[in-house]
């Protein structure tokens, strides 16, 4: 009986332990794909619509439309291809196979923005542009 009862309580103390982890994790993934919203509402709204959806208010000035963000996964036959979209953030992969690049080149700029190009300067822009490529990921439709 006694063990019955300890082995119950066991099984309390491991069902809230895995919870409270999986709820720190998903806390933790709120964070980033928070963050990277955050970026987005500064960055990349202005032409890409505050939804994504590329009615952004300066579409108007543009002779390329921004593409509608939450269609990328669609795109490509149903997956987000994670690090493609970084490097097109980032500015080293080009969007389109010809012509002029339309699309601002943000690596370089956060990087500018973290003074420096040492390793410290650099990992902050990268975790800029990761954060938004979680975001991307998480408005897919
Ligand atoms: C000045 C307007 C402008 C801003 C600001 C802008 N973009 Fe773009 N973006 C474009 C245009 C235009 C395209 C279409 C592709 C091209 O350049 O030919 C594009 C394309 C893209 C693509 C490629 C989509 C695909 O289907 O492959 C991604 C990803 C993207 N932008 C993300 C961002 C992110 C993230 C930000 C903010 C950090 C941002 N953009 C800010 C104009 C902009």
């Amino acid at each position: 009986m006694d063990s019955n009862i300890s082995k119950c309580f066991l099984g309390i103390v491991a069902a809230v332990i895995v919870w409270t982890s999986s709820q720190v994790a998903l806390a933790q993934e709120w964070e980033v794909i928070t963050g990277g919203e955050l970026e987005y509402q500064n960055h990349c709204a202005v032409c890409h619509g505050v939804d994504g959806k590329g009615h952004g208010i300066m579409t108007k000035f543009l002779t390329i439309s921004p593409s509608d963000l939450t269609q990328i996964a669609k795109r490509n036959a149903g997956r987000f291809s994670f690090w493609q979209v970084y490097r097109v953030i980032d500015g080293r992969e080009e969007v389109r196979g010809h012509g002029t690049r339309k699309m601002p080149i943000w690596g370089a700029r956060f990087q500018a923005e973290a003074k420096g190009s040492d390793p410290g300067s650099q990992s902050q822009a990268a975790g800029r542009i990761l954060g938004l490529v979680f975001y991307l990921q998480h408005i897919q439709e």
